[in-house]
């Protein structure tokens, strides 16, 4: 099944049982380009993502990855893929860099080490390389899990609800991660749940809904399908996002004047003498926005 896209899919079809899941689901995927499968919880994202990755075998239809069919060819198309499953599937007894480097043993490369000091580098893990995987935050499993699937530089990576359970920060690294990727050439497939994780990285979205893409284009494209937007005057609030960043730090290591302001406001402790008017200037411990 010869094809220019990385990803071909057509007419698909899955059921488990009774459950009709995919009725038959079609679309295409360019090469080096970032494609997002949205849906509901259990729509099918991971079905499709099981079948394209060889994980599970379609009931009718046809899909081919890399040019390979994934029913005839399946050993071609493990070979020319990666996956980042939905769940982290890391090691936990072992560290952050000791997972990194098995993986790039099994993967026969060169220098497993400087493989993994670099993914570590590349992904903010280096403080914790050492460190055993049963003591990292969620955040950082799913970092370091990502990581393991870049080794070998497959040309497609599917990343099955890449950021779900991530806090803020954590996102947008991730994001960074799967932007760069792209940019080097990788095919990206992933799947979410979070519509701003598909217009921050998309360059096409496709909805999955009752067991077919109802909607496949691109963010441009998808916003065309509603009338035009009416133009009103709304007051911009700061999101909780922007107020944890500001206060956090994008990545974690900035200075954090605005928690220490909020510190330094909290009233002292009451003891009986301080809690006299005259001796207790009014505590401001609330912020405003305007
Ligand atoms: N092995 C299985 N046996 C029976 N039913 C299954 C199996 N795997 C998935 N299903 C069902 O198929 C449907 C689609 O599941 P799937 O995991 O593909 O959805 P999803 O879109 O990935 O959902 P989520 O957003 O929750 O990850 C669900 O109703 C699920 O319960
Ligand atoms: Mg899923």
């Amino acid at each position: 099944m010869a094809t220019d896209a990385a990803i071909s899919v057509r007419d698909l079809q899955k059921s488990y049982k009774a459950l009709h899941v995919l009725r038959g689901v079609d679309f295409d995927v360019a090469r080096g380009s970032i494609f997002a499968l949205l849906g509901s919880n259990g729509a099918g994202k991971t079905t499709v993502v099981n079948i394209l990755s060889t994980l599970l075998k379609g009931d009718a239809g046809t899909a081919s990855v890399n040019g390979f069919d994934v029913a005839t060819e399946a050993a071609h198309v493990r070979e020319s893929i990666s996956l980042t499953g939905q769940f982290a599937a890391v090691d936990e007894i072992l560290s952050g860099r000791e997972n990194l480097v098995l993986v790039a043993r099994l993967r026969h490369l060169k220098n497993p080490g400087s493989v993994a000091d670099d993914l570590l580098d590349r992904f903010s893990l280096t403080e914790a390389a050492g460190r055993k995987v049963s003591t990292y935050s969620g955040g950082m499993r799913r970092r370091l899990d990502i990581a393991m699937s870049l080794i070998g530089n497959p040309p497609l990576i599917f990343l099955d609800e890449p950021t779900t359970g991530l806090d803020p920060e954590a996102r947008i690294e991730v994001w960074q991660a799967i932007k760069e990727l792209a940019r080097s050439g990788t095919t990206v497939l992933l799947t979410t749940q979070y519509l701003d994780e598909a217009e921050q990285l998309a360059d096409r979205i496709a909805i999955l809904h009752e067991g077919r893409i109802i909607v496949n284009g691109s963010l441009a494209e998808l916003k065309q399908l509603l009338p035009p937007v009416e133009v009103e005057y709304v007051e911009k609030q700061p999101t909780l996002e922007d107020v944890f960043l500001a206060l956090v730090g994008r990545n974690g290591k900035d200075a954090k004047p605005a928690m220490a302001t909020v510190a330094a406001q909290t009233p002292p402790a009451q003891t009986p003498s301080a809690q006299t008017p005259s001796a207790t200037p009014p505590a401001q411990t609330t912020k405003e926005f305007r």
